[in-house]
């Protein structure tokens, strides 16, 4: 068993009290629940308590030569940050389709001519488990640099069932070796192979008679995502996969309207997704819609920026009561990227977010929208115990000096790993 850690005297501890029942709207997103002064007491892998120092000490002062003492001083400590939306598990790099974009190429041209997610399948398809599982292990290996405890991996470079499978295995081997836990999704429906180009609705039935029910059956994913976007899947095929799933156990998230408006958000209320991801393009009834049926907006700013487009439109969708979490879109084609910290520095500079609401939509509603707010997200008594250290000593450093990895010292299950 590991030694018991006690983190002291903080500037300030971000706890996020009181949001593990259900993701953060409006005015809560604000609320981070700081302690100034805070301590922490680690313990089997849990968090055992949190206040002050004085009223830790009360408790734990005949204890102390059993634990290591950090001292926190002049920084702050945070939750470990939650990543809900990465393609982590791929082979191969496309660098030769960003100098393509930059000379004025779109992305949906070069996915319409072959390349894009399908070159990036082509590479995936080709590549062993041992190949993927090295690749997609540095990307791990960086997103704990930043601060990443927890991630999302969807699979989606294979688009047959055998090669679906060897991502999604090669996932399950990462989350058992790797000290980072990963929620999978299975993503069969990220395009339409070339060979189906003429008969889309002929792929979409193998996904949902053939991938879905082997995919659910051997346990490798919780979740179920489709690229709904024009020239990808339609809202009603969208809806069909989506539905699918949930009748084998898988839970819906939508790629939606990131490139056109396309009624993306409101298949996502209409299916009682968990959440709507992208949503650069969503309309105003669409917000509205995932608000009252509490789907959350998972945005993914890193990717606008990068696919040089405007942001989603976080403020207004706080404002209308969506529940807002941010995301690397961790991926080979518009995200290359595992620095969550600069994607809360676009949160705040792109979509007009808050400094406390970044860390609200990158903690405790991240969690939610891979189902783990009960477990992570936060820092409360009986949680995981899965904590940074930021070398700031206030909360809104980390968006003033931005494009700083800030990360300090990340435990991660109770243990000190970076
Ligand atoms: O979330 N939009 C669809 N899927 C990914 C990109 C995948 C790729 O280009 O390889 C996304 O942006
Ligand atoms: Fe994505």
């Amino acid at each position: 068993m590991s030694k018991a850690i006690f983190i002291r005297h903080a500037n300030e501890v971000i706890t996020l009290k009181g949001g593990s029942d259900a993701p953060l709207t409006k005015e809560r997103m604000e609320e981070l629940h700081i302690i100034k002064g805070g301590s922490v007491w680690i313990e089997d892998g849990n968090i055992h308590a949190v206040g002050t120092d004085e009223e830790i000490l009360a408790d734990y002062q005949n204890r102390l030569d059993e634990a290591e003492v950090i001292d926190a001083r002049g920084k702050v400590v945070a939750p470990g940050f939650v990543d809900p939306h990465t393609h982590l598990v791929f082979a191969g790099s496309r660098e030769n389709e960003f100098n393509m974009r930059l000379e004025g190429s779109s992305y949906m041209e070069i996915m319409n001519a072959g390349g894009g997610i399908h070159a990036t399948t082509r590479a995936t398809r080709e590549a062993g488990q041992e190949q993927l599982f090295t690749e997609s292990k540095r990307r791990l290996d960086k997103f704990l640099m930043h601060g990443v405890t927890t991630v999302e991996a969807k699979s989606g470079y294979g688009l047959s069932l055998e090669h679906e499978m060897k991502q999604l295995e090669v996932a399950k081997k990462l989350n058992n070796s790797h000290c980072i836990d990963i929620v999978s999704t299975f993503m069969g429906a990220h395009a339409v192979p070339g060979d189906y180009k003429e008969n889309p609705d002929q792929f979409v039935d193998i996904v949902i008679n053939e991938m879905i029910p082997k995919v659910a059956e051997a346990g490798l994913a919780e979740f179920n995502d489709v690229f709904c976007e024009h020239g990808v899947f339609t809202p009603e095929q969208s809806k069909r996969i989506l539905e699918a799933g949930l009748k084998h156990g898988l839970k819906p998230k939508i790629h939606a309207d990131e490139i056109e408006p396309y009624g993306g958000a409101e298949t996502a209320a209409e299916v009682g997704a968990v959440s709507a991801d992208h949503l650069l393009k969503a309309s105003d009834e669409g917000m509205k819609m995932m608000a009252d049926k509490g789907v959350i907006g998972v945005l993914l700013p890193g990717t606008a920026f990068f696919l040089m487009a405007d942001s989603a439109n976080g403020r207004k969708m706080i404002d209308t009561g969506v529940p807002v979490a941010l995301s690397t879109d961790c991926n080979p084609g518009s995200s290359p990227t595992v620095s969550l910290p600069l994607i809360m520095n676009l949160g705040c500079l792109k979509m007009g977010m808050t400094p406390a609401e970044v860390i609200t939509a990158t903690t405790i509603n991240a969690a939610h929208a891979i189902n783990r707010g009960h477990e992570v997200g936060s820092i409360e008594v009986g949680k995981k115990a899965d904590v940074v250290i930021l070398d700031v000593p206030n909360y809104m450093q980390l968006q003033y000096h931005y494009g700083v990895n800030h990360t300090e010292t990340v435990i991660k299950g109770g243990k000190v790993v970076v």
